[in-house]
């Protein structure tokens, strides 16, 4: 890999156990929400927030939300979970796209602080509604993603198609 960004997007995994021993720093969740902040939007709309929990009975409260088993085991270890939320007023028709962006900024950067990270959609009214009870979010407000952010315990292989079955051009 030629630099550090690209090598940090080929070498981000999705981590599914963290040591919850071991500090994220408050340095590097300073560094990790201004990747957020930096995020392109539309018409630099910038309609996330970001909520961030340390606090371990509130991790284990996002855990017991209906979310995929194996998850809930990083939500509890993780020692930061930053839940990506839209204002929707700010951007009604973008606000998926501008906040999976900032996302994938905060994933980016927390790999490259040596640290790993999970995404965790926020997928059905169930789970949107009892988390934004859970963190008492204003109702314009709607959680899109939620990031565990810590040290990996273990890093997974990941494979992706080949280039050939994604990419087209056109020839005249
Ligand atoms: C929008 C989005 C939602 C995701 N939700 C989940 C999820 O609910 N459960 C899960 O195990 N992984 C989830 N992931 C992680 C993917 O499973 C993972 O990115 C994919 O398997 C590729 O693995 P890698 O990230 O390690 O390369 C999600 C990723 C994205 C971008």
């Amino acid at each position: 890999m030629v630099n550090s960004v690209l090598r940090a997007i080929r070498n981000r995994r999705t981590i599914k156990t963290f040591r919850s021993d071991a500090d994220v720093g408050e340095e590097n969740i300073q560094e990790i929400l201004e990747a957020g902040r930096w995020a392109p939007s539309m018409v630099n709309s910038q309609p996330w927030r970001f909520v961030v929990i340390e606090d371990e009975e509130v991790r284990e409260q996002v855990s017991e939300i209906d979310f995929p088993i194996f998850l809930k085991k990083g939500l509890r270890e993780a020692p930061v979970v930053i839940v990506v939320c839209a204002d929707t007023e700010e951007d009604p028709k973008h606000y998926v796209e501008d906040c999976a962006v900032a996302t994938q900024n905060i994933a980016l950067a927390a790999q490259s602080l040596s640290l790993g990270s999970a995404w965790i959609g926020v997928h059905g009214e169930r789970a949107e509604k009892d988390l934004s009870n859970l963190l008492d979010l204003p109702e314009r407000f709607r959680p899109v993603s939620i990031l565990c952010v810590g040290v990996p315990k273990d890093i997974p292989e990941s494979e992706r198609k080949d280039i050939s079955e994604l990419v087209y051009r056109r020839v005249d």
